[in-house]
């Protein structure tokens, strides 16, 4: 079994580069199957979710080369085969495959997606979008059947902004017949990243970015060039360690503006951060107030970003809380937190939290990817050698975690126990 170890409370000074975003490439990935010929995809995080989708690939007779970052996939020879279970429910974002083979074959036979397990995530609003895109769907013991005799552009009005059904929505209008809108359509730069390089595909999307997606259907794709945007939430994981054991810690390959909801309470708290147009500088000598936040659909506070918020917290001075609104189990990480020294109550989907205390290092599991951040943030700064357990939530996340903070100073490697 793989295991962290960490010897916390080293300051952390140099730079780190922030690599592709996860929840683009996912997208991406499966994205590139529309498209007839090859597809380049640029900044592709080396993480074991991508491993995963570069099998499924192949499995449907997909070729993938893969060099440095760079990721060449040619569906010349795309065969419509059954996904099977083992691959699929290995990550949420399998289900993008039921979007682009129902697009391009109008049948697709596949499993409910997995994915970490921090709530019920049902995919009825993906559902509701193929229905209303003209297909029909067969479910029995979680294996659906979806088919179409032809699919039609239509209004989709989603009842929550869902980032994983506003993207199956706009994979199958892309090559749908005529006009699809998507109202009340998640607003999350992945979306906008999907829905860039679709474009240079040859669609035709508008919208992206706002709340409303236009998308007139077109009867074929051709593959392009793609540069993947920064991960929003590794640069935000990363901010976090440096408000609290950063010197002068560069955050380098960001755009400032995806992750301006932490930054911005950041500063509240009284963190001394440097924002420059790709990169920022964040620094921990000062001591940090206690705040409030809640997550919300971008650009609100993410979601991602709460488990390792909270483990900031336990340094901040005073009472916070924290309101997870999106999910109803990610609160996995504060018994952790609390057997390391953390002084931190739940009750329903809000955490108070009283600090600051002081963290001691201790063998804890990480239960899911983020969970897996809060805890590796835990460890970055507690007295002593914390061992984290589990370690594959966090390596589906985060491309060389363990390369980026040694190279920065600090005490970290995967051990095989
Ligand atoms: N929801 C429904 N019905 C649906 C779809 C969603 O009730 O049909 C609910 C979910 O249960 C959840 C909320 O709506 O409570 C948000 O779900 P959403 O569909 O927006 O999330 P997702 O597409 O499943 C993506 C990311 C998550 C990230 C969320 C929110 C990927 C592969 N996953 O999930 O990332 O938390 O958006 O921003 O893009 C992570 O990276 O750790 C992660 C979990």
């Amino acid at each position: 079994m793989k295991v962290l170890k960490v010897i916390g409370n080293q300051k952390l000074t140099g730079s780190i580069r922030i690599s592709g975003a996860k929840n683009s490439a996912v997208a991406l990935i499966p994205a590139t199957l529309l498209a007839s010929g090859t597809t380049t995809l640029c900044n592709v995080p080396n993480i074991s979710d991508i491993d995963v989708l570069t099998q499924t690939l192949k499995y449907l007779n997909v070729s993938v080369k893969r060099a440095s970052g760079s990721m060449l996939i040619d569906t010349t020879n795309l065969k419509n085969v059954d996904i099977p279970i083992e691959l699929s429910s290995r990550l949420r974002a399998s289900y993008y495959f039921m979007s682009v083979l129902l697009a391009r074959f109008k049948y697709v036979k596949m499993h409910f997606p997995g994915g970490c397990q921090i709530g019920s995530r049902p995919i009825d609003q993906t559902l509701k979008a193929f229905r209303l895109l003209g297909a029909t769907i067969e479910e029995n013991d979680d294996l659906f059947i979806i088919q179409a005799k032809k699919l039609k552009g239509n209004i989709i009005p989603l009842d929550m902004p869902s980032v994983g059904a506003t993207i199956n929505a706009m994979l199958v209008a892309v090559l749908a017949e005529g006009k699809t809108v998507i109202k009340n359509a998640a607003r999350e730069p992945e979306i906008a990243d999907l829905a860039c390089m679709l474009n240079k595909m040859g669609a035709n999307i508008e919208g992206y970015g706002t709340s409303e997606i236009t998308i007139i259907g077109v009867s074929s794709l051709q593959g392009c060039n793609h540069d993947i945007i920064p991960d929003r939430i590794e640069a935000g994981t990363y901010t976090i360690i440096g408000a609290l054991i950063g010197n002068y810690l560069k955050i380098d390959n960001i755009i400032p503006s995806h992750i301006k909801s932490l930054t911005d309470v950041l500063e509240e708290m009284g963190a001394d951060i440097e924002i420059h147009s790709d990169y920022l500088i964040i620094d921990s000598q000062k001591q940090l107030k206690a705040t409030n936040i809640k997550t919300l659909h971008y650009p609100g506070f993410p979601t991602d970003l709460q488990q390792p918020f909270v483990t900031l917290l336990t340094s901040a001075k005073g009472v916070s809380h924290v309101e997870e609104t999106i999910y109803e189990n990610r609160f996995m990480n504060i018994p952790y937190l609390n057997k390391m020294g953390a002084n931190i109550q739940v009750k329903d989907t809000i955490a108070t939290i009283l600090g600051p205390t002081k963290l001691k290092g201790l063998e804890v599991k990480a239960t899911d990817l983020r969970a897996g951040a809060s805890l590796l943030v835990a460890s970055l700064i507690a007295e002593g050698e914390t061992i984290i357990t589990d370690i594959n939530h966090l390596l589906r996340g985060y491309e060389e975690i363990v390369e980026k903070l040694t190279n920065v100073g600090a005490k970290i490697e995967i051990k095989e126990i």
